[in-house]
């Protein structure tokens, strides 16, 4: 069991590299207000879903304790992330201070998950 939860947490890890990834490949654009929310933006947020519930489900198993209040902060932030990302996908340009939002919740999420033990 110990393997297969840390295979989902290097999914989980792969997920947010497309997600912060391509934010902070885009942070020039961003300032220049040329910057738009990629598919793998798009992908790394639906990964990091998908992975986490998975997480939850298999600590669970394992009887494993899971802070379910940061896990309902992770998913809440998540959910407004993947939101933004979903809805203005199509967009060429996205706004500068929506792009910035899905960065800062982004790197928000990462100190959550790394500081909140
Ligand atoms: C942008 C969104 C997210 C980011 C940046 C993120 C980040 C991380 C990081 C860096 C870890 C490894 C460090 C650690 O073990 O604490 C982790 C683990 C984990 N994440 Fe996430 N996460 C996100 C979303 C979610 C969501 C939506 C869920 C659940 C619905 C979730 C559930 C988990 C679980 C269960 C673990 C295993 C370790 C633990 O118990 O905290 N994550 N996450």
């Amino acid at each position: 069991m110990d393997v297969l939860i840390n295979v989902f947490v290097g999914l989980h890890i792969i997920g947010i590299a497309a997600l912060l990834g391509g934010f902070l490949t885009q942070m020039k654009a961003m300032s220049a207000g040329t910057a738009r929310f990629t598919p793998a933006m798009l992908h790394g947020a639906l990964t990091m879903l998908v992975t986490g519930v998975a997480l939850v489900g298999l600590n669970q198993a394992d009887d494993q304790t899971v802070n379910n209040l940061k896990i309902g902060v992770k998913l809440a932030i998540l959910v407004v992330i993947l939101g933004l990302v979903y809805v203005k996908r199509d967009e060429e340009k996205a706004d500068k201070a929506l792009f910035g939002a899905v960065g800062g919740l982004t790197v928000a999420n990462i100190f959550i998950a790394v500081l909140w033990t």
